[in-house]
């Protein structure tokens, strides 16, 4: 381009920048730039201001946001805990007190206190239902039910719930859902403060029971909807295989009555009241994304399925509904667990079917919390793992846990979870576990050479690989020794080429000393450790430390 082309380039730029700075605070950001959630190659990220990001959160108590001077008073406490992300509710009473009359001093307060401390928000939308019930509606719902009507039992019992069948319930839910969602746009849009909502709360009616008022018998009776049918038809051969086995047993029926296709029984029964919940609840995230969309997600309780009867309520977003809940409530980004009981891993495992991105809003935040964490993060691929009441857990193990987390999670958003990113925890129940990573066997034992920690109740690992032979691991209450999975003719042992304590300082390894001897010696009995290909030297870890090591072979 010759010297005039470039000047008449550099004044059209010029304009356009000037025209784009005029325009740009009335418009909404661009799709791509708004925090949203990213899948490639099967792994998800969220993407705040562009760049992968790594839910180190926490979930306050129910009443953390009922004042912002009560807001206030808990930072002290949340800063100790070097977390990145608070997930804190906002309720529909405090936001629209009067019909159509909207206050959102509370969301803004709650984003300046954030931008204040350096952290993101992901708020929770306590509209319809919290735990079920309908206590956060303003009084104007709640003393209206002609207009805004109840679920009702069997019997005709009212139950504090609004019904999901009635459309004045879901438009006035979803048009204050769509107010805030517009003001956090306006506010907050370039910033990127608040980077996700859960809307609503662990909703969902009493186990295996169904809401009887007339609205819900007439949904009953009628034929279940082409959506669903269609999607029965379309999905047949990956549906939640617990969900098609249920549907199969009764003929696979793609079109009928809801009892017809799916049953007049407590499951039958959760398959409609999850339809009616996801639309429901598809319908009022469709109104606040259309305002400004970043991701939403819908939190479950998944009770305590280790009991032989579940508990869990009828309706909520668990895995045997996943397939009613991605068809009829597809504008949702994600369905989540709250992890308080039963098999951690295994409920990973079950909300990461069908590509849903693993959100964990509730968990404990304990020691076992924090080998759970790494278990999410490195082994299931989660977005963000967040215990709740976190305000509690300040002083605790997990402020330092939360500390070096930070350091790591530029490394762990690299990697790949399961594959280049592993993690591990031991217990006194199982001292001993083995896992695969490249070349590599990975023997993890608890404590060292079968001394369990005294006072400790679990042992964990991350494991980072750094290159084909070395890795970074962060761990506590564990040792670890390396073999290869295939010794080849020489029948190969690995050893320690060499290993480092250390940090990471701004992205970079920073070793803090040389270790070798009795802080590598894992295990004296050379002859059977020769057999693993093992050397006998590893990793140990008593108190929590990040080690770098390089293996070799002889
Ligand atoms: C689960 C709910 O989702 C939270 O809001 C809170 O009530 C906790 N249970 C209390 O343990």
């Amino acid at each position: 381009m010759n010297g005039y082309f470039l000047q008449v380039a550099a004044r059209r730029r010029h304009l356009f920048s000037l025209l784009l700075a005029l325009t740009l605070p009335f418009l909404p950001a661009p799709a791509q730039n708004q925090p949203h959630i990213e899948k490639k190659g099967g792994v998800a990220h969220l993407v705040v201001q562009g760049k992968p990001y790594l839910a180190i959160a926490g979930e306050t108590g129910n009443s953390a946001s009922g004042s912002a001077a009560y807001m206030e008073s808990l930072w002290p406490r949340l800063r100790q805990l070097n977390l990145n992300t608070v997930l804190v509710p906002v309720s529909w009473e405090m936001v629209e007190p009067q019909e159509g009359t909207f206050d959102f001093s509370i969301v803004d307060a709650l984003v300046r206190q954030a931008r204040r401390e350096g952290v993101k928000l992901s708020l929770l939308w306590f509209g319809s239902w919290k735990n079920m019930v309908s206590s956060y509606a303003p009084s104007w719902v709640k003393l209206n039910r002609e207009r805004f009507p109840l679920l009702q039992d069997k019997n005709g019992g009212q139950i504090q719930m609004l019904s999901v069948f009635s459309e004045g319930n879901v438009a006035a839910d979803a048009r204050a859902f769509s107010a805030m969602m517009r003001h956090i746009r306006e506010i907050d849009a370039a910033e990127q403060t608040v980077i996700m909502v859960q809307v609503e709360n662990e909703v969902g009616y009493s186990f295996g029971e169904r809401d009887w008022s007339d609205l819900a018998r007439r949904a009953w009776k009628a034929p279940v909807p082409r959506e669903l049918t269609d999607y029965l038809r379309k999905h047949r051969r990956d549906l939640i295989p617990e969900f098609r086995s249920h549907w199969e047993s009764l003929g696979a029926r793609t079109s009928g009555s809801w009892a017809g296709v799916f049953g007049d029984s407590p499951a039958g029964n959760e398959i409609f009241m999850s339809y009616y919940y996801a639309k429901y609840i598809g319908a009022v995230v469709a109104a606040g994304k259309k305002e400004y969309d970043i991701p939403m997600f819908a939190n479950a309780s998944i009770g305590r399925q280790d009991r032989k009867i579940a508990t869990y309520p009828c309706g909520g977003p668990i895995p045997f509904v996943m397939d009613v809940w991605q068809c009829a409530a597809p504008q949702l980004d994600a369905i989540s667990p709250d992890i308080y009981y039963g098999d951690f891993e295994g409920h990973c495992r079950a909300y990461t079917q069908k590509g849903n991105p693993l959100i964990i809003p509730e968990t404990r935040g304990d020691e076992v919390g924090i080998g759970r964490a790494l278990l999410a993060y490195a082994e299931h691929g989660a977005l963000c793992f967040s215990p709740f009441g976190i305000e509690g857990y300040a002083g605790g193990p997990i402020c330092d846990f939360y500390r070096d987390l930070s350091t790591l999670a530029p490394l762990m958003l690299e990697r790949e979870p399961g594959m280049t990113m592993r993690a591990i925890m031991v217990d006194s129940d199982t001292p001993v576990k083995t896992l695969e990573m490249g070349k590599y066997r990975i023997l993890c034992e608890f404590g060292h050479r079968g001394n369990q920690p005294a006072g400790e109740q679990v042992g964990y690992a991350l494991i980072l690989q750094a290159g084909e032979d070395s890795f970074y691991v962060y761990g506590k209450g564990v040792s670890l020794q390396f073999s290869l999975l295939e010794r080849g003719k020489k029948n190969l042992v690995t050893g320690i080429l060499e290993c480092e304590e250390g940090c990471f300082e701004n992205g970079a390894w920073k070793a803090s000393r040389r270790l070798n001897g009795d802080q590598i010696m894992n295990d004296y009995s050379f002859d059977s450790a020769f057999l693993d290909g093992r050397s006998g030297n590893g990793l140990r870890f008593g108190r929590t430390g990040l080690q770098y090591v390089k293996l070799y072979h002889y």
